[in-house]
């Protein structure tokens, strides 16, 4: 079976370069916020152009950490696409917020924005909760349309976050996704364009506060320097609690893995650029849809999407002939029994349940080679269901 994501050839061409950064940890023995995660932040910072970027456990604690320092709660609403990994929703669950699902736009697959003013506008009337925050996808990569949820955003007095989990070192004209969000948070999950050897995450922002309030987050609310003040402490500020946290740190050796991994990323972004363009120019008129990216955006191509009427014959058919798919995601969020109970846009989630059942997604990385791509485009082209 062809591989559907092929985290062995990058590790073939980084082997040395990881092999020593992990001696290195091992040789410091500061396992735990280790001089490699501070590195590891300047430089994600320095990539995704935001003046902050702090480090976590994994991309799930990304999007709660700001909004947790926000003290977003019980009464707030938080929008979201119900088109999405569980991830998105249940941290605003967490905080006791009420997620309300918006729907996506057909060709993009990111949140509409003229759905989501429908949504807000009936949790106004309704009156019983605050619009507080809207969390918005980058969805298989690419950059949802932020001018405009900034716009709305700013309009409404609310919180912007970029849930760039897939989508870390996407761009629109030009711009990261934190140009425009209030936070912007991505995943080190192993199969995300830029992975770790295990569970990662972190928040870019621009905004000092909120990166001092996460940080304490971070660590079971200690003391930040604000909160010192100029008190007198009878004890070590970490072990004075300021605010309910949690534990959710990058392990330095993951940071020092990740540092490597960062310094190829920009040319393996390119890559994965031709692979989809390869993908595209093959696939086009013999599916249903190939994937469309927002006029001036730049997808990191997490995933390559196809749609198809006959998507799970289409599937049976390419894994006789060695080629994975997935399907991202068959059941949107709204339909599942732990989020049925929240509310969703006035006119329904067409489009959201329209997709769950036609999209298909092909092996994508940045080292498929012509040969194995040409394999693939073949087999899709050749099902006949
Ligand atoms: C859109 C989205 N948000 C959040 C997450 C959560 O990231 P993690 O698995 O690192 O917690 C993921 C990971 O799959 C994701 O795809």
């Amino acid at each position: 079976m062809i591989p559907f994501i092929d985290l062995a050839a990058q590790q073939a061409r980084l082997k040395p370069r990881i092999d020593a950064a992990i001696q290195r940890v091992l040789a410091h023995g500061h396992y735990v916020m280790g001089p490699e995660v501070r590195a590891f932040e300047d430089q994600l910072a320095a990539f995704g152009r935001a003046k902050h970027a702090l480090s976590c456990g994994n991309g799930t604690d990304a999007i709660a950490l700001p909004l947790m320092a926000w003290e977003i709660g019980p009464g707030d609403a938080v929008f979201c696409p119900s088109f999405t990994f569980a991830a998105t929703p249940e941290v605003i669950a967490w905080t006791g917020a009420t997620p309300v699902f918006v729907d996506v736009l057909a060709d993009t697959y990111n949140l509409d924005p003229n759905d989501l003013e429908a949504a807000i506008a009936a949790v106004r009337a309704k009156g019983a909760l605050r619009p507080a925050a809207v969390i918005a996808v980058d969805l298989f990569g690419q950059p949802a349309d932020y001018p405009r949820l900034a716009e709305i955003c700013r309009r409404h007095g609310m919180k912007l976050v970029a849930d760039s989990a897939q989508g870390f070192g996407c761009t629109l004209a030009g711009e990261h996704p934190v140009n425009w969000a209030d936070a912007a948070t991505t995943s080190f999950f192993p199969a995300k364009p830029l992975g770790g050897y295990g569970d990662g995450g972190a928040v870019l922002t621009d905004d000092g506060v909120l990166t001092e309030r996460m940080d304490s987050l971070r660590v079971h609310g200690k003391m930040t320097k604000s909160d010192v003040n100029g008190h007198k402490l009878s004890c070590d500020p970490k072990y004075f609690n300021m605010r309910i946290g949690m534990n959710s740190r990058l392990d330095t050796l993951q940071a020092a893995i990740l540092i490597e991994k960062l310094g190829i990323f920009a040319e393996e972004i390119a890559l994965r650029q031709s692979v989809a363009q390869r993908y595209t120019d093959g696939l086009a008129g013999h599916v249903g849809a190939t994937p469309k990216i927002i006029d001036g955006g730049v997808s990191v191509w997490a995933q390559y999407v196809i749609e198809h009427r006959d998507r799970d014959g289409l599937a049976a058919h390419l894994k006789t002939l060695g080629v994975p798919t997935a399907v991202y995601y068959p059941v949107p969020m709204h339909r599942q029994a732990p989020y049925a109970c929240f509310p969703i846009s006035p006119g329904g989630l067409p489009v959201s349940e329209a997709k769950a059942s036609r999209v298909l997604a092909l092996p994508m990385h940045a080292y498929l080679t012509e040969d194995v791509q040409d394999h693939i485009i073949e087999a899709v082209r050749g099902y006949n269901g």
